[in-house]
């Protein structure tokens, strides 16, 4: 029944928005249905996949995108109600338990809060060890903390290139210590998520409110030495994800500490983002707002969805219904065959069209798994306003 209510109403949201769409239901429901088929391997978390050969890319738990899966499995059951998608998702997740105690990278926060923390809510018999997961998990993150520089280090690779890399997707995980002040009850990685969240406000960001990818401190001062990309088009360019982890970045930092600094950034690049001259009438972005070859340059269907998620939370701050809109508008153009990926096509996935790394020529015009985890944290926080 949940999961008639929840079509019924998918529907009627769509039909709310001004362009035409097909039936939504159907088309999803071969998709969805494709994550319970994957089978469960600890060691292949689904990230990736190309249309055309069908060739899955598998990671283990340790690539930054492992979470993702799982949080798609826990969102699905919350939207259906289905609860094969919990019973899956209670298998995955362990898989991702021992990235708790790795301290190589900034990514904690994508992999153990996209699935422990999405868990959370959802299965209270597990709630205290999905706890104590999350806050082992922040311990090992807040190592990479430097109270000189203020600011949690990113990336370890690359050494000849950067010092002390600080990235804009570094925000999302800030969301894992502030969960876990609140958990504990202790301010430590709240405080530190709020130093961290200054600091790139300070520096990340550009005059017209769009962000540099990465920014290199120099660790004995503290001080920022350059500011550049890696994902990007060039240093100057507007990367879209990365606009995109900015809006939704702050937009988090505001939830837990109403500072209206955090607000105010959000909406600055969020106006950034969705009046951009560059941005396509159906709302998804090209991967870079400066690929001088748009508009033959590929989309990036993760940037639309992140925004679309972080606008919707916005919205509810600001009232500003110009942000429901750009997430309503995303959400009717991605209910289409444009996008839906074909029912005939075997594969965890439900949304092509994403850009992971274009520098590398790696995941260009793909399903992504991160571009699906929005889209289906959209879907949820439309139904819950
Ligand atoms: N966090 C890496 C990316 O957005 O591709």
């Amino acid at each position: 029944m949940k999961n008639l209510y929840y079509y019924f109403g998918l529907g009627l949201l769509l039909c709310s928005c001004k362009s035409q769409i097909p039936q939504s239901a159907n088309l999803y429901e071969s998709r969805y249905s494709s994550l319970l088929e994957y089978p469960v391997d600890s060691l292949a978390f689904p990230r990736s996949m190309s249309v055309k050969t069908g060739i899955i890319h598998k990671v283990p738990s340790k690539d930054w995108t492992s979470g993702f899966f799982v949080g798609n499995l826990w969102q699905l059951y919350d939207l259906t109600g289905n609860k094969a998608y919990k019973e899956k998702a209670i298998q995955w997740n362990p898989f991702i338990e021992k990235e708790k105690h790795n301290g190589n990278t900034h990514d904690m926060g994508f992999k153990v809060y996209c699935s422990y923390g999405k868990g959370l809510a959802l299965v209270p018999e597990k709630k205290a060890a999905y706890e104590k997961v999350i806050v082992e998990s922040a311990n090992t993150l807040i190592t990479r903390f430097s109270p000189k520089v203020q600011a949690i280090r990113s990336w370890d690779f690359n050494k000849e290139v950067w010092t002390y890399p600080v990235i804009i997707d570094n925000m999302l995980n800030l969301e894992l210590l502030f969960e876990a002040s609140k958990i504990t009850n202790d301010p430590k990685y709240r405080d530190i998520a709020i130093q961290h969240a200054n600091t790139t406000l300070k520096n990340h960001f550009r005059a017209d409110n769009s962000c540099y990818h990465v920014v290199d401190y120099d660790p004995q001062t503290g001080q920022p030495k350059t500011k550049m990309t890696h994902q990007g088009y060039n240093d100057d360019s507007s990367w879209a994800r990365g606009q995109s982890w900015a809006i939704y970045g702050y937009t988090m930092a505001y939830r837990y500490t109403k500072d209206k600094a955090f607000l105010q950034q959000a909406e600055a690049t969020a106006n950034y983002f969705i009046n951009n001259q560059n941005m396509p009438a159906d709302g998804i972005p090209y991967w870079d707002f400066k690929d001088p070859s748009i508009p033959n340059a590929p989309r990036d269907v993760s940037a639309a969805t992140c925004t679309a998620s972080g606008l919707i939370e916005l919205y509810g701050y600001t009232k500003n219904k110009t942000y429901l809109d750009y997430a309503k508008k995303v959400i009717s153009t991605l209910s289409s065959t444009n996008y839906v990926i074909p029912a005939t096509v075997k594969g965890p996935f439900i949304l092509e069209h994403s850009t992971g790394n274009w520098p590398k020529n790696d995941e260009i015009d793909e399903p992504i798994v991160y571009g699906d985890y929005y889209f289906l944290e959209a879907l949820l926080r439309l139904k819950a306003l």
